[in-house]
């Protein structure tokens, strides 16, 4: 006996040629959300992500403006009584820099062999198709277990600064038994995953000013504190030997880690071996006392972002810079905020900065740490539906990357997220090369039909 599952999951199967097709026809679109000369661009994705919500059937479609990138909402609502499960995804991208390392243009996309490449293709215009091919399977065939909403976002990929306050205007309309968010990933093709934890974010840039204009370095080299070397003198202070960050009480607020969460750390396959062959380095670096994955999912880091100054273009010029600046960030864990974070740099800087120069510190965006309830109904759902398709159960992490909304729908709507999706680590997200396996991305839909019928039941 074929039941509606089956018949949606056949479906899905047919269709995958015109699955891809829709994937394609919007990595075209280069909707980069950190820049404003992108601005149109990231409009034409919203629009497109409107379209084909509207081609799927749900009602009430909107591009709703905020602040900044809208966001684009749809719903479909005909299936009385039954779970309603609010769709989370971004359909902004991050820059595809730097262009001469990408084999093939980031905005053209192209399969070869089990791959697709392209901006995007993995983080996450992917993920968000797959869930509109998961959608579309089951109710195009008939039988929608469940209701849906959707809530589309330009803005993922740059702290989501203005989604907490359409969240909080919006928490009724947004109003759900469960948000799938399918932008987190999992551990390997044969791993299948569900995350539930997400690191904050603290993004700051620090503007270190020296001379009045850039300087002949024979001239006035030696006399002047060159703003370049001040600035990575500050930066090289804020790690210790140790790989510990120093800022003023910087783990003050760390939630330490139970027992039972450094067992389950130990138990992940994304072991030192792991992160030694998806980088490539000759040796790992962190806090000796954590494992990697630890250091990744449940410790708090500061990165350096990128570096300017002075003369970095073709041969030499002997200049002492008048301008120096780093784009700095901490990944942050509960129980420390963005706010704090960008305190205890603030307090760094009046403590260690020189008196030979002036600084300025910015804080570019903020993004709060997140755990997610890992006994709701649609964890169950999610879990099933990835065991139906992989033959194994799923693997539980907490994962280092951030997402914005999981918080800001827990603390404005009241929404729990169960966090799966359908990228791996090699898949090159916010690199050149950006990529998304095939054979797993549609794995990933069948997973979500799966998903859909199980929170229907
Ligand atoms: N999808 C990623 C986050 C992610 C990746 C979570 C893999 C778990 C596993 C997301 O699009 C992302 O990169 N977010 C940014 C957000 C930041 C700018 C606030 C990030 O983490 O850098
Ligand atoms: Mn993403």
């Amino acid at each position: 006996m074929t039941d509606a599952r089956d018949i949606a999951l056949t479906y899905a199967r047919q269709n995958r040629d015109r699955f891809l097709a829709d994937l394609k026809d919007v990595i075209a679109i280069p909707s980069i959300s950190t820049s404003d000369e992108y601005k149109p661009e990231v409009l034409r994705a919203a629009l497109w992500m409107a379209d084909r919500l509207r081609g799927l059937g749900m009602d009430n479609v909107e591009v709703m403006p905020t602040g900044g990138h809208p966001v684009v909402y749809g719903e479909w609502l005909k299936n009385t009584g039954a779970p309603t499960v609010l769709v989370y995804g971004h359909y902004d991208v991050q820059p595809p820099d730097p262009l001469d390392l990408w084999d093939t243009s980031p905005f053209e996309p192209v399969a070869r062999g089990h791959h697709l490449f392209g901006r995007g293709s993995s983080d996450m215009k992917g993920q968000v198709i797959a869930t509109f091919s998961a959608i579309e399977s089951a109710l195009k065939t008939g039988r929608m277990p469940v209701n849906v909403k959707f809530m589309i976002e330009g803005e993922e990929e740059i702290g989501s600064e203005n989604l907490g306050k359409f969240i909080k205007t919006n928490a009724k309309k947004l109003k759900a038994d469960i948000c799938l968010n399918a932008d987190a990933g999992m551990i390997g093709a044969d791993y299948p995953t569900i995350t539930y934890g997400l690191r904050g974010l603290a993004y700051m840039e620090l503007r270190v000013y020296g001379p009045n204009k850039d300087l002949h370095s024979g001239l006035f080299g030696g006399t002047v504190h060159n703003p370049a070397q001040a600035l990575v003198e500050l930066v090289a202070g804020m790690h210790d030997k140790n790989g510990r960050v120093t800022l003023p009480g910087f783990y003050k607020k760390v939630r330490r880690l139970t027992e039972d969460e450094r067992k389950a750390f130990k138990r992940l396959p994304t072991n030192a071996k792991f992160y030694l062959e998806q980088t490539g380095v000759p040796k790992l670096w962190g806090e000796p006392e954590y494992i990697p994955s630890e250091r990744v999912g449940g410790r708090p880091t500061l990165e350096v972002n990128g570096l300017l100054s002075g003369w970095t273009g073709e041969g030499s010029k002997t200049v002492l810079p008048a301008y120096a600046m780093a784009k700095i960030s901490c990944r942050l864990v509960p129980d420390q905020t963005p706010e704090e974070t960008f305190k205890q740099m603030q307090a760094y800087l009046k403590a260690k900065a020189p008196r030979d120069i002036r600084w300025e510190l910015i804080s570019l965006h903020d993004s709060g740490t997140a755990i997610t309830d890992l006994k709701s109904a649609g964890v169950k759902a999610m879990a099933d539906g990835l065991h139906a398709v992989w033959g194994t159960r799923p693997l539980f992490r907490r994962e280092g990357g951030s997402i914005g909304a999981v918080v800001q729908l827990q603390e404005y709507a009241g929404v729990e997220s169960v966090l799966t999706g359908f990228g791996l680590p090699e898949d090159n997200i916010h690199s050149p090369n950006e990529c998304l396996h095939l054979p797993t991305w549609y794995k990933g839909i069948d997973a979500l039909i799966h998903f859909l019928f199980n929170m229907g039941k």
